[in-house]
């Protein structure tokens, strides 16, 4: 891939979060107040979701870290975050909420499939809906690896590849229909949200995580119970989330 191709859609994320940055503040300032971690659309408590079972304290790096709450989680279980956005405007909102909740840890403005540390300077990395969905895979993966020491554990969470072949193209929710193919499943766009976001079949996503190294522990399909009513989000309702995963969660191991 060309340098062109490859910055291109990181410039046009970037300008899109720079421009919805306020938007997301509110949210942001929940999720700091939150004591617990609770994930994604349907802000699933840690205690079902399970993601951080491995979690043992140490150098962290979040990678997207948006408003920075999952790092702010992470800090208060033990851990030294380092949080990594492409949004000088999220993070900015991060910063803000430092000082709100008087928790501070380092912010770096970067592109996390580039990202400005040293070959193995952490102990566990982590994105919630940043780089896992934002970043082309085939980037951010082996730069996720790089920077982890061996026995690291990268764990990301973002759409599930069943929500992405499901979500209708006309900004309905999901339908219980295949409306696009999984073969070649990577680079998606959507016509009424701009942005460039990435998925992969799960066989596509195994063989890469494979080839950098990474030993898969687990892939959890997070389900909703009923009192998860908490989603924001259009494309896809409580019932469907109920029936087949709207979210998964990657829990992988650097050998
Ligand atoms: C939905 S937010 C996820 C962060 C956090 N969990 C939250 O919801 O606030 C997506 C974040 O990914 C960041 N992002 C997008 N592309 C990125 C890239 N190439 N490198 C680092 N961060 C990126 C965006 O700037 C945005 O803050």
């Amino acid at each position: 891939m060309a340098d062109k191709d490859r910055q291109e859609h990181v410039e046009e994320n970037r300008e899109l979060w720079d421009a919805m940055a306020s938007d997301w503040f509110d949210r942001g300032r929940e999720a700091w107040a939150r004591e617990d971690a609770h994930w994604g659309i349907h802000q699933i408590p840690e205690s079902e979701a399970q993601l951080l079972t491995s979690f043992s304290g140490g150098k962290v790096i979040e990678l997207g870290c948006g408003t920075g709450y999952v790092s702010a989680w992470l800090s208060r279980l033990g851990g030294e975050p380092t949080g990594v956005d492409n949004s000088l405007g999220q993070l900015s909102s991060a910063r803000q909420l430092q000082n709100l909740f008087d928790l501070h840890f380092p912010l770096v403005h970067a592109n996390a499939e580039e990202l400005p540390f040293a070959d193995q300077s952490f102990d566990f990395a982590i994105s919630e809906y940043g780089a896992a969905i934002w970043c082309d895979p085939d980037q951010w993966i082996p730069e996720a690896a790089r920077v982890l020491r061996p026995g690291g554990r990268l764990v990301f969470l973002g759409n599930s590849t069943q929500l992405m072949l499901s979500v209708s193209d006309d900004d309905g929710p999901a339908t219980t229909s295949l409306n696009r193919p999984l073969r070649g499943m990577h680079r998606m766009e959507w016509d009424d949200d701009p942005g460039v976001e990435f998925h992969l079949s799960h066989g596509d996503r195994i063989k890469l995580l494979r080839a950098n190294g990474f030993e898969i522990e687990d892939l959890v399909e997070l389900y909703p119970s009923t009192a998860s009513s908490n989603n924001h989000y259009g494309f896809v309702t409580l019932e469907w989330a109920q029936q087949w995963p709207a979210e998964e969660a990657w829990l992988v191991r650097k050998i």
